[in-house]
C-alpha cells in the first residue's frame, strides 16, 4: 500500500524573536513570539508511506541543486518527526520524503521552519489523520525547529505560551500557533540582504539553550510582554511606525543576549552594520524601513509593498549586499495536489 501527499509551506521572519528553550525535549520557549508568513520563500515536500519500504528515505533538493540522500543529523530529524505522526495514527509504515526549496538554503531565511511545517502537513495527510491548525502547529512545533509551527496558519501569525508558571506537560499540548491576521489585512514586505555567504554557520539549538546563561535574558524576558502587545496593536491598526521601532528594538535584545551569553555568539558582521546604519539614513530621509535580523549575518528589512522596489534598489546598490530576496505577506502551509 502506498499513501502520498504533497505540501507546500513557507519560510517565516519573526517580528518578535524565540529564542531561549525552557524544554528542549518538547521546544517549548520562554515566550511568544510573532512573525511573518513570507509569499516566495517555499519548501515544497511529497511524503509516501509505502509498505514496501524497510527504512525512511528522505531527499532534499537545496536552491538550484540536485536532490540528495540525506544523512546523519538532517535525516534523524526528519524521522523523529516521522515516527510521532505515525505514534499518532498508529501505524508502523516507513516513508519516502523528497523535499525541495526555492530559496538559497544561505540567505539567512530559516529553511527548517519551511521544511518541517511542510514535512509535518504532507506526512499527516498522507497518513490520513484529521488534524485541526492547532494540533499541526503542535506536532510542528515538536519537531524541534519552533519557529515552523508558525509557517503554519495563514498571514501575520503568534506563537503562544501559556499564561502562568512552566509546565511542561500543560504547554506541550497549549503551546502553538494562530493566525492573527491573513496577508491582505497588512501589505507589508520583507526584502531580505543577503551579506556573507561564507560566513561561519551558529546552529540556533545550541543557542536556544544557552540564552539563559546571559545577565540580560531576565531583562528580554521582562519586556517581551509590552513588546509583544505593542506588535499585536500595530498589526492590528497596521502601523508600522509602532512596529518598526518594536521589531527594531527585539532584534537588537534578541542579539544582545546572544553577545552575553557563555559562550557568546556574534551573528552580526560588518555588512549587517552597514545596512542598520543605512535603514536608519533612509528612514531620518523619509522612507520607512526598519530591520531585523535573525541568527544570521544577514537583514530582513520590513517596508510597505509599495517601497519594496526601492528598498531592494537601495540595499542592491550597497557595497556589502550580494543579492536580495523580495517577500509579501503570505499564507500558511497547505496541502497542494502532487
Ligand atoms: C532567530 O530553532 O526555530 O530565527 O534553528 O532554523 O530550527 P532553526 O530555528 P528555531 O529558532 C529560530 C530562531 C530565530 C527567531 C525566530 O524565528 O523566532
Amino acid at each position: 500500500m502506498t499513501n502520498t501527499a504533497t505540501a507546500v509551506a513557507p519560510a517565516n521572519i519573526a517580528f518578535i524573536k524565540y529564542w531561549g528553550v525552557q524544554d528542549a525535549e518538547r521546544t517549548l520557549p520562554f515566550n511568544g513570539s510573532i512573525s511573518m508568513n513570507l509569499d516566495t520563500c517555499l519548501t515544497t515536500t511529497t511524503v509516501s508511506f509505502d509498505s514496501a519500504l524497510e527504512t525512511d528515505e528522505v531527499t532534499i533538493a537545496l536552491y538550484n541543486q540536485v536532490p540528495e540522500r540525506a544523512a546523519g543529523q538532517p535525516l534523524a530529524r526528519v524521522v523523529a518527526q516521522l515516527e510521532r505522526l505515525r505514534a499518532l495514527a498508529g501505524v508502523p509504515t516507513r516513508a519516502r520524503v523528497a523535499s525541495a526549496n526555492n530559496f538559497p538554503s544561505d540567505a539567512g531565511i530559516a529553511s527548517s521552519a519551511a521544511a518541517f511545517a511542510a514535512l509535518t502537513v504532507a506526512g499527516a495527510a498522507a497518513l490520513g489523520l484529521d488534524l485541526d491548525e492547532r494540533r499541526l502547529s503542535l506536532m510542528t512545533r515538536r519537531s524541534g525547529s519552533g519557529s515552523a509551527c508558525r509557517s503554519i496558519p495563514t498571514g501575520y501569525v503568534e506563537w503562544r505560551v501559556p499564561d502562568g508558571p512552566f509546565d511542561a506537560a500543560a504547554w506541550d499540548e497549549q503551546s502553538y500557533a494562530v493566525s492573527l491576521a491573513p496577508p491582505d489585512h497588512w501589505d507589508l514586505a520583507d526584502v531580505v540582504a543577503v551579506v556573507d555567504a561564507g560566513a561561519k554557520k551558529i546552529g540556533s539549538a545550541e543557542n536556544h539553550r544557552l540564552a539563559a546563561t546571559s545577565a540580560y535574558f531576565p531583562a528580554r524576558l521582562a519586556e517581551l510582554p509590552a513588546r509583544l502587545g505593542a506588535t499585536r496593536g500595530a498589526i492590528a491598526r497596521r502601523d508600522l511606525e509602532l512596529l518598526g521601532a518594536t521589531i527594531e528594538a527585539d532584534a537588537v535584545s534578541m542579539h544582545v543576549v546572544c553577545m552575553t551569553s557563555r559562550p557568546p555568539s556574534f551573528y552580526w558582521t560588518s555588512g549587517t552594520l552597514e545596512i542598520i546604519h543605512a535603514v536608519r539614513a533612509w528612514r531620518d530621509a523619509g522612507l520607512q524601513s526598519y530591520f531585523t535580523i535573525d541568527a544570521g549575518p544577514n537583514v530582513h528589512v520590513i517596508c510597505a509593498a509599495a517601497d519594496r522596489a526601492e528598498v531592494a534598489r537601495r540595499l542592491g546598490a550597497l557595497p556589502g549586499v550580494r543579492f536580495t530576496i523580495v517577500n509579501r505577506a503570505g499564507p500558511g502551509a497547505r496541502v497542494i495536489p502532487g
